[in-house]
């Protein structure tokens, strides 16, 4: 029986800072807003003119992770990709990755899970290593989301939200016991589809249908989040799927060493944090900095937390999600 563990992780965020400041001059918000309802000062937004895409972003993401991994390219044998916001309808970003980075032709399996992509990617790489089926997996969550927000103030309760950015971590086989992965928990609720979601274009809605409607005015080429609900929601699966994710490893809250929450509202963090009864320095949070980057949202701040020395031998680390489906999810893993 094998395990899985995390041996390399690396994000990339775009150049272009956008700040609250900035939002207000395209649109009627103000920083105030912004901090008070969700904690966000700034967010990366690619500049159209930098060439970053999606799969871009993924592959120099995973280059950093590939390298601190202590391997080569050619040990990966397989590619985890989580996005809602992939280059092109399709084929995926995991291809382009591959194709980018010069890889074997190894397989490349796109998770269309938006803010629980990353957990839902890392689970599947999971079962794939403990099956012994790969040794070394590459699991990448990236966005763009900037290219598809309103940009303008119908738009502003979810556009001033989301930021682009890509995180990757190497998932490895190993032989230690009662280390790394030790458990996922997966969880999805279809009936809400419609509370978060982007409905065009569709295949029961194509390009010639809409071409024909010619309305400028068609929100449903724009993100919608039905926020308050989204938030009630979120607040109780979030609990939930860390308390059985605890459960099914015997542990308890005070066994936490970092809890590290999908960044979807700094104010939803902060709930868990007082309902996990948790100090500050056992939540790692940044999404002041970064805005919401959905499926990269975790692997950004996992990394991020490694990078800062957060994350020592041993530590108990609890990576929870929530977000579109909906859909939401777990991951604990002994360090
Ligand atoms: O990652 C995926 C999962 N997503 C989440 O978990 C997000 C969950 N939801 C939320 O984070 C919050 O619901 C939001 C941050 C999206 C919104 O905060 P809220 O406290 O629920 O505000 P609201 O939508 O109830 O809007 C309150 C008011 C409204 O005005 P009225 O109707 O009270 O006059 C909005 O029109 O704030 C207005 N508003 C804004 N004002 C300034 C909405 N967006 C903005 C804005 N700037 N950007």
């Amino acid at each position: 029986m094998y395990n899985s563990k995390i041996t390399g992780l690396g994000y990339y965020l775009p150049e272009n800072v956008v700040t609250n400041d900035d939002l207000s001059k395209i649109m009627d918000t103000n920083d105030e807003w912004i901090q008070e309802r969700t904690g966000i000062k700034k967010r990366r937004w690619i500049d159209p003119k930098s060439g970053d895409t999606t799969s871009t972003m993924g592959a120099k993401a995973s280059e950093i992770a590939i390298k601190r991994s202590g391997l080569n390219k050619e040990d990966i044998d397989f590619i985890i990709f989580a996005t809602l916001s992939p280059d092109m309808y399709f084929p995926g970003g995991g291809v382009r990755v591959q194709d980018m980075l010069g890889m074997p032709t190894i397989g490349a399996l796109d998770v269309r899970n938006q803010c629980s992509g990353f957990i839902y990617s890392l689970s599947v790489a999971d079962q794939f290593i403990k099956t012994g089926m790969y040794k070394n997996i590459l699991v990448i969550g990236s966005e763009n989301h900037s290219g598809g927000l309103e940009k303008s103030t119908r738009g502003r309760g979810v556009t001033v939200i989301f930021g682009d950015g890509a995180g990757a971590a190497v998932v490895s086989r190993s032989k230690e016991k009662n280390k790394g992965i030790l458990s996922s928990h997966l969880h999805s609720e279809g009936k809400h589809a419609r509370e978060l979601m982007l409905d065009g274009p569709n295949t029961g809605r194509w390009v010639p249908e809409i071409l024909e409607d010619n309305d400028p005015n068609d929100e449903s080429y724009y993100p919608y989040m039905n926020g308050q609900f989204v938030f009630k929601n979120a607040v109780v699966r979030f609990s939930e799927v860390i308390n059985e994710g605890l459960k099914a490893n015997e542990l308890e809250k005070d066994d936490i060493d970092l809890l590290i929450p999908h960044q979807a509202n700094l104010r939803i963090a902060q709930f868990i944090q007082r309902k996990f009864q948790l100090s500050d320095e056992k939540v790692y949070n940044n999404i002041m900095n970064y805005g919401n980057t959905t499926a990269a949202s975790i692997i950004i701040a996992l990394t991020e937390a490694w990078e800062q020395g957060k994350i020592k031998d041993n530590d108990l680390v609890v990576l929870a999600a929530f977000g579109a489906g909906f859909t939401w999810g777990s991951v604990i893993i002994r360090w």
